[in-house]
């Protein structure tokens, strides 16, 4: 046949919109809408959780050249039965380290049942908990039993389908006849052509909620969507604020979606490290599973708007108050603006000052404002007292045992706990430790300390201290090098907060506290942690800490390649104070029961704790 010009074109122009249309649905990944993800198609990254609460990020296992996803669900059979074939396949393919991960994207199933369901199975495999169903979701999983097997070089999938062909609903088969998911493994390896690349899964059916619910209703922006962003987002994401676009109108939002989609699957929004199991803090700013769906169903209806008057156009975002607690009773500032190079790693700077409060003081609240964000990375304060004031000089290791207030990134502007205060001492000299980052222009910074006194003297004094390390050899390459601090409490004592300190290659960190009556328990666990959030992580119900408690922080570095924070995997890594020299404190908040005990035992193990730690 002869193709005319007039249809070649026309053929060109089919192509052409074909493509682009393939284009924009695989840039969403949730448009194409009957076919399931099939092999060749890029899998997104994502980030979860497993049961036993560590984070899995897939494009994070580049050091593996093949990651297989088995779909799981508590109580199904056909799961239950392959548990062995899996087994057989992670010790078939151990050199190669393939990793084999399970994934629950049951509604039905929680974080309890599905660690039940693996001890009384044997699954010895990370289980990811998909509770919100973004993984499943954008990989068009529909039921359990399937296997996925996703490349590493690429990302894309080379087989997904039945593990085999031995199992059914009612029926069993003795012997498999198809190996499907081992046959595509060994063909991988071999890069041979995989065949059949795609199977039928026999599995049970996963529960979606609708998208488009049967009544045909779609989600409305305006009553619906915006108060979530309001409540969880416009607090930094509006205009003055540290996010990086205005969530400021519905047309915003809507250009946006296809990000937010991402960041919830990466789990990098809202910016919440801790994992949920542990701890209740009254500043978490995690969305609940719940308002995740409502936002993903809406981004995949197309994000309509709804009628009404839109919410985030209209109301005006919150104020960006120069000091959100009002104003300081007395301002603590630097003589002079401090004066910064384009270019260059700065050390550490130490400005002091005296306090300009006259008389000795109790503070409700000291909050560091920083002069420029562009420049300063943090901001620690420590304080010098006078002979006179008869004092331990507690804060003079550089911030390593604890300081007096401090400019982190992502920090909050808080009173001090109810019925406590820190106390300020006439005469007391104000160091500023200040760590500034090149921006490549010329800068200066000035910045100052606000003061907020207390109008009656608190019960009883809060003090900043922390668990540290301060010998760290982490070799190059090592993805998960462990460590851990402690500190005892000397006297019985109220804990309020928590805020763990690592950098770049952080990746994980928890708290524990070893109570003298033998019990523990996990005060907070970051799975993931992240350097460009430094969280202050306060306790919704204070912890009592008796006399002799031991507070243990334990954590991990990722020095390999797979840390896209890491500056240089091949380096050998001490302590230091620039951020490519690590660090591990795991500093908090406590004040001692003014009526409390102390234990002969307890004030000798602080004592000697303190004097190991120098
Ligand atoms: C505490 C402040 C804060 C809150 C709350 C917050 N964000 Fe962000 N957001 C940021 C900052 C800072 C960035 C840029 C740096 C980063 O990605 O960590 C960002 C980046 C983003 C991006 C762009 C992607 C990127 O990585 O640059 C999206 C999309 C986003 N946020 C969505 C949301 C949504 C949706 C919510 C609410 C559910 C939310 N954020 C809540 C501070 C915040």
């Amino acid at each position: 046949m002869r193709i005319g010009k007039n249809t070649f074109w026309k053929a060109t122009f089919f192509f052409m919109w074909l493509g682009l249309g393939l284009a924009v649905s695989e840039k969403s990944g949730l448009a194409k809408s009957k076919s399931e993800k099939s092999p060749s198609d890029v899998v997104d990254n994502f980030r979860l959780l497993d049961h036993q609460g560590k984070s899995h990020e897939l494009y994070r296992q580049a050091q593996a050249p093949v990651v297989v996803l088995i779909v799981g669900g508590n109580g199904c059979p056909i799961v239950r039965q392959s548990i062995g074939t899996i087994k057989a396949l992670r010790d078939r393919f151990a050199e190669q380290k393939f990793v084999f991960w399970f994934l629950n994207a049951n509604s039905q199933d929680d974080q309890v049942s599905i660690a039940a369901e693996a001890k009384e199975f044997g699954i010895e495999f990370p289980i990811l908990m998909d509770a919100a169903q973004l993984v499943a979701r954008s990989l068009k999983i529909t039921r359990t039993a399937e296997a996925i097997a996703i490349s590493t070089k690429d990302w894309k999938i080379f087989y997904r389908g039945a593990i085999d062909d031995r199992l059914g609903y009612a029926t069993q088969k003795v012997k498999t006849t198809q190996p499907f998911l081992v046959d595509a493994l060994e063909n991988f390896l071999a890069g041979k052509k995989i065949s059949p690349a795609a199977t039928k899964v026999k599995g049970c059916a996963i529960s979606f909620a609708a998208i488009v619910p049967a009544d045909g209703k779609t989600i409305s922006y305006t009553k619906e969507i915006a108060p979530i962003l309001q409540k969880n987002c416009v607090v930094c994401h509006s205009a003055g604020n540290i996010g990086p676009f205005a969530m400021s109108s519905y047309e915003k939002v809507k250009g946006w979606s296809s990000m937010i989609r991402e960041v919830f699957l990466e789990q990098r929004m809202p910016p919440w490290h801790a994992d949920p199991q542990h701890g209740k803090f009254v500043n978490d700013r995690s969305l609940s599973t719940e308002q995740i769906k409502t936002l993903m169903a809406w981004i995949e209806q197309g994000s309509p708007r709804g009628n009404g008057p839109d919410p985030l156009a209209t109301e005006a975002p919150p104020a960006v108050p120069d000091w959100p607690l009002g104003k300081p009773d007395y301002l603590v500032s630097m003589p002079k603006e401090v004066q910064l190079p384009a270019t260059g790693v700065f050390p550490y700077r130490y400005v002091m000052v005296e306090s300009p409060i006259p008389e000795d003081a109790w503070l409700r609240a000291a909050v560091v404002k920083a002069g420029n964000r562009k420049v300063l990375h943090h901001c620690l304060v420590f304080v010098k007292y006078p002979k006179t004031a008869g004092r331990p000089q507690t804060d003079d290791r550089g911030g390593l045992a604890g300081f007096f207030a401090a400019f982190l990134p992502g920090t909050e502007e808080v009173t001090f706990p109810e019925g406590t205060g820190k106390f300020l001492p006439k005469g007391t000299k104000i160091i500023f430790q200040l760590h500034y980052s090149a921006t490549g222009k010329v800068e200066t910074d000035l910045t100052e300390m606000g003061l907020y006194l207390c109008k009656t003297k608190p019960q009883t004094e809060l003090h900043t201290r922390s668990a540290v390390k301060t010998v760290l050899d982490i070799p190059p390459g090592d993805r998960d090098h462990e460590v851990d601090a402690q500190f005892t409490f000397a006297r019985d004592s109220t804990l309020y907060s928590l805020s763990p300190h690592m950098h770049v290659r952080g990746s994980r960190v928890k708290y524990e506290a070893f109570y003298p009556d033998g019990k523990r328990e996990v005060l907070l666990s970051v799975p993931n942690y992240d350097f460009n959030w430094q969280t202050l992580y306060r306790l919704a119900e204070p912890k009592r800490m008796p006399a002799g408690t031991k507070l243990v922080c334990s954590g991990a570095f990722d020095n390999s390649p797979q840390n896209p924070a890491n500056p240089d995997p091949t380096k050998l890594v001490h302590f230091g104070e620039q951020t490519f020299d690590e660090m591990f404190i795991g500093y908090f908040n406590y004040a001692e029961l003014p009526q409390g005990n102390g234990t002969a035992a307890a004030a000798a193990a602080d004592k000697a704790g303190k004097r190991a730690a120098k």
